[in-house]
């Protein structure tokens, strides 16, 4: 069963777990969902009795699926909502069937462009959908969530919380749609990729070591994330510009701090990461010294790969300057196609 789904960009960030098994995170967080049609993960699943084991393929290379690890605790728990499907209504027994999943993110893998998130959301609709499963998108997200956290977010298309939630068995640690993708149409969000080499530090064991070492997300935690999360909801649902900007790039700017009050440092952006900051702060600067309002906001996840959010009327402004302050080989013959373009997935299951 073929399942898509797109690239979460983030406006408030998960980083850090209270449970590390379950992934419960320190504090609620919000993001993005972009939409499928330029940057995606394409999951295939199938089952057969002639396969031997669970077996998993990601952009064309095996995958190892670590008994008891999050990607067979998923599978493990689709299973089980499987064999209650079979339980119930006349269905073909295909829970006790071995399964091969293969998928293919057309963007960087592991490199700050949430690919866990777009990627194991995919692979828990994928294999729900081939198991005719009745669950709700916050049913899966409770699923997908402990394959990869960020990824609860990605079952819901547009602008998805979650909410933390308080239990210790994680059943109230899920997403919630906050408003759907068609609420703010002129929103768009540019993806400038600097680098697609896998980061040094994956998200897994860089956050662990920052709840470990930092005071700063102690801080975080308690007296920053729980107004912020109120402020941009509302901003969100009034389509306010300027306030979803500003708590995007404060937010982006504390993540990055709380990162680099990790012990040791973790170093996610580069040098171009920061000059990209340096133009759109200067951009905003000049648009509010003449009496207008800011034009965009940037915002870096665990990686050095902005995104820029900006009303659609501004993209153009901010294309321009992006090509021309980072000019690259033979790229930008035609900037507007080359930006809306991703690269195309090859086969499917092998
Ligand atoms: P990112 O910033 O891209 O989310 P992470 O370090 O959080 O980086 O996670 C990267 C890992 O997520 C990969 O090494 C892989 O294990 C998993 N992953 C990425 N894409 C997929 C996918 N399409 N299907 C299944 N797992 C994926
Ligand atoms: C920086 O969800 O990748 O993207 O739960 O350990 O798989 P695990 O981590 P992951 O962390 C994502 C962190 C982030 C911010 C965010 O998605 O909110
Ligand atoms: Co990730």
């Amino acid at each position: 069963m073929d399942d898509i789904t797109g690239l979460a960009a983030l406006a408030r960030r998960y980083w850090g777990k209270r449970d590390t098994k379950l992934i419960l995170p320190t504090n609620s967080s919000l993001s993005v969902t972009l939409d499928q049609d330029h940057l995606r993960s394409t999951t295939t699943s199938r089952c057969d009795p002639s396969f031997e084991k669970d077996r998993l393929w990601l952009n064309g290379k095996e995958e190892e699926i670590k008994p008891g690890g999050r990607l067979a605790v998923c599978i493990e728990e689709l299973r089980r909502l499987r064999k209650e499907v079979e339980k119930k209504a006349d269905e073909p027994k295909i829970s006790d069937l071995h399964l091969h999943i293969c998928s293919y993110n057309n963007f960087p893998t592991a490199a700050g462009l949430a690919s866990s998130a777009s990627g194991f959301a995919a692979l828990v609709s994928s294999v729900a959908a081939l198991y005719k499963l009745p669950a709700t998108p916050s049913q899966l997200s409770l699923i997908s969530r402990q394959g990869s956290g960020s990824a609860c977010r990605s079952l819901f298309g547009g602008f998805v919380a979650w909410e933390m939630g308080e239990k210790s068995d994680g059943t109230d640690s899920f997403a919630v749609e906050v408003a759907p993708q068609d609420h703010w149409p002129e929103m768009h969000a540019l993806i400038c990729v600097v680098s697609d080499d896998k980061k040094g530090t994956s998200s897994t064991s860089g956050m662990q070591r920052t709840v470990e070492t930092s005071a700063l997300l102690q801080h975080r935690i308690k007296h920053v994330v729980p107004q912020r999360m109120a402020d941009i909801k509302k901003a969100i649902l009034a389509k306010d510009f300027d306030t979803f900007a500003k708590i995007t790039m404060q937010d982006s700017n504390q993540f990055h701090a709380v990162a680099l009050d990790t012990d040791p440092p973790i170093f996610y952006m580069n040098d171009v990461s920061r000059s990209i900051i340096a133009l759109i702060v200067e951009l905003n600067r000049a648009s509010v010294a003449a009496g207008g309002k800011i034009k965009a906001a940037y915002t870096y996840d665990a990686g050095p790969n902005a995104v820029i959010y900006a009303p659609e009327g501004n993209l153009k402004e901010i294309i321009n300057l992006v090509v021309t302050y980072f000019p690259q080989a033979d790229a930008f013959k035609d900037p507007f196609k080359m930006f809306a373009a991703g690269q195309e997935e090859p086969g499917k299951l092998p």
